[in-house]
């Protein structure tokens, strides 16, 4: 695990930082001194929130927000990475959702772009920007937060969602591939299922008692287990760590 001064002096990016899993690595970057961008796209008051917490333990924190889930909205981001004026250090490609389930048949192209678009697009696009710079230091590292569903295809209704995590699957690949010569680190974690808002909004209390069921570790995972991994993913101990995804599941998913 990193130690508590490990990322001292680094900016690191959390996309969908306002709540859940993104807030949890948010909050174990900024306790290793980090200074940490909080993302968000509607939850201002979650974002603040993580913001003050980290503030209030001493840290550096400012609020990042911008709507990832159109062409638009990610361009302009990229835009605001480029007017920092200082390198992102450590990228966490966090943001992601469903945002509505639908059967296959059912699917729009809006609602095909809208998942692509926020799942996937924004975190090639957001690696893309923040690469340059990593390279010019020699180093650099980029956690993106893929699924379970990228593997098993997903619950009914999730198949664009899916498609998309299996894409930033294999992107985590790509990416690692071509910048591990130049010091840079790529790797994703991909978690099972785990108490989130994610679940309040598209699980019901017998979805979430099924998995919990057919888990191994016998219950489902907390958004805190998914950081530790993340925050290890970061840290020199996982220096020759490159291009994997790593299943955070309580054995769920044995593969
Ligand atoms: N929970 C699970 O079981 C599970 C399993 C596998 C993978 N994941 C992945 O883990 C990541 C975090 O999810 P979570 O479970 O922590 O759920 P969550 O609490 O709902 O967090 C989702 C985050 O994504 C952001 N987001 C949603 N729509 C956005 C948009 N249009 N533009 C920009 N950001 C947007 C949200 O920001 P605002 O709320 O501010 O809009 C929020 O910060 C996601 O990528 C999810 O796919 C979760």
């Amino acid at each position: 695990m990193p130690t508590k001064d490990e990322f001292k002096g680094m900016t690191t990016l959390v996309t969908g930082a306002s709540s859940g899993i993104g807030a949890a690595i948010a909050l174990g970057l900024a306790s290793c001194g980090a200074r940490v961008l909080v993302h968000y796209n509607s939850n201002l008051d979650g974002a603040r929130e993580v913001a003050c917490q980290i503030q209030a333990r001493g840290g550096e924190a400012e609020l990042f927000p911008g709507d990832l889930s159109c062409a638009d909205g990610v361009c302009k981001f990229t835009e605001k990475i480029q007017a920092l004026g200082r390198p992102v250090d450590i990228l966490v490609n966090n943001a992601g959702t469903l945002l509505r389930r639908a059967r296959i048949l059912e699917v729009s192209g809006e609602l095909w772009d809208d998942v692509i678009t926020l799942n996937l697009k924004s975190a090639f696009f957001i690696s893309q920007t923040v690469v340059p710079g990593m390279m010019e230091r020699g180093q650099g590292c980029i956690v993106n937060i893929s699924s379970l569903a990228a593997m098993m295809g997903g619950g009914i209704g999730a198949s664009v969602y899916a498609t998309a995590k299996g894409g930033l699957s294999t992107l985590t690949k790509a990416f690692a591939r071509e910048f591990a010569p130049h010091g840079i680190r790529i790797n994703a974690v991909s978690p099972g299922t785990i108490d989130t808002n994610y679940h309040r909004r598209f699980n019901t209390k017998e979805g979430l008692e099924s998995v919990r069921v057919a888990t191994p570790a016998g219950r489902i995972g907390t958004s805190s287990e998914v950081a530790d991994v993340v925050l290890f993913l970061c840290s020199d101990a996982a220096r020759f760590v490159h291009g994997q995804v790593v299943e955070v599941n309580g054995g769920y998913w044995l593969a």
